[in-house]
């Protein structure tokens, strides 16, 4: 973790900011984490800003409920925008509890703690909160990591690949860019949008144990040498058949061949058999390759492409991801510019 940590305490009464302060640091573990005051909700807005600005990093948010101008509730609100994993704790009399049920309802508040507070109660409270956002931001660093590493796996198979000519990177970025548009286009849920962009790549991770000879083949394959190109699929799926590897990822290698009227390879599923982030990857992979330059075709233009993957609703793709697609496809003339806005 990098960047000092900040505690912003709000409060209109100066001798009660103090005197939180005081409780604060009269107890060593914040003995490193900068305790900022201010006296009002806007300033302690352009507070948090300059602290982000500088880099550093505000794990919890206390506030005071009745102040003039712009109370606790709405304070915290306006916070929350810049500062959405910060805790945020507040003060207040029971007077106030329609303030702080609508902080609970929108899902801003860490803690809600009375007036006139006990000191062990606010402590404790605090410290329960810096320890919580510290955990939760190694949590993110930890899964950032594992994205740079299966970011830096892919590459390095799709480069043993050597089967595209064009640079290894930007093919990646786009399977995914293309894979989570149809997957956000289709509503499905965030997380499993985001592991979809990060596993698309994936997909033909098995085309390491293919031939290079077939796969860079500039006519039509034999039905032999088309039986040996199945079988990336299976390869793939050996290549990732860890325990710990995200079920997503092993389910897009394996079945994104399949087809969801069914005759597809190499399960021979249909339908919604299939799971859903396969039948996402197939469409982008089916639209990229048709837009794209092979040793063996040349490229399509995106709106004879965009028909192949029209006609093929209810054959080869599922019908709402394509109609999910097609309802949501940015005003564009070329893939290129398709892949810029997507950006
Ligand atoms: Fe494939």
């Amino acid at each position: 973790m990098s960047g000092r940590e900040y505690i912003v305490c709000v409060d209109d009464e100066a001798i009660i900011l103090h005197s939180l302060k005081h409780e604060l640091k009269s107890d060593p573990f914040f003995g490193d984490i900068s305790v900022e005051l201010a006296e009002s909700g806007r300033r302690a807005l352009d507070l948090v800003r300059e602290i982000l600005a500088d880099g550093g990093r505000i794990p919890v948010l206390v506030s005071d409920q009745r102040m003039p101008v712009m109370q606790g509730d709405a304070f915290l609100m306006e916070a929350h925008a810049l500062v959405p994993d910060a805790l945020k704790i507040l003060l207040t009399g029971f007077a106030d509890l329609s303030a702080v049920v609508a902080l609970v309802n929108h899902d801003v508040l860490y803690r809600y703690l009375s007036k006139p507070w006990n000191r062990h109660d606010l402590v404790l409270t605090i410290k329960t909160a810096v320890t919580a956002a510290r955990q939760k931001l190694l949590i993110e660093e930890q899964a950032c990591r594992i994205r740079h590493l299966t970011l830096a796996m892919v590459s390095t198979l799709e480069s043993a690949n050597l089967v595209f000519d064009e640079d290894t990177g930007r093919h990646i970025m786009r399977i995914a860019q293309l894979s989570a548009h149809i997957a956000r286009s289709a509503g499905l849920d965030g997380d499993l949008v985001d592991r979809i962009r990060l596993y698309a790549p994936l997909h033909d991770i098995g085309k390491v144990g293919v031939r290079k000879d077939i796969l860079q083949k500039p006519s039509a394959l034999d039905p032999e040498e088309f039986a040996q190109v199945k079988e990336h699929v299976r390869i793939g799926h050996r290549i990732i058949d860890n325990e710990e590897i995200d079920p997503v990822a092993k389910n897009i290698v394996l079945y994104h061949h399949e087809k969801w009227a069914g005759g597809g390879y190499l399960s021979g599923l249909s339908g919604e058999g299939i799971p859903v982030e396969a039948r996402v990857v197939s469409i982008a992979d089916v639209l990229d390759a048709l837009t794209n330059e092979r040793v063996y075709k040349a490229p399509m233009p995106l709106a004879d492409a965009l028909a192949v993957v029209r006609t093929e609703r209810g054959a080869s793709f599922d019908p709402a991801l394509v109609d999910a697609l097609l309802a949501n496809m940015p005003p564009v003339a070329s893939y290129g510019d398709l892949m810029a806005a997507l950006d």
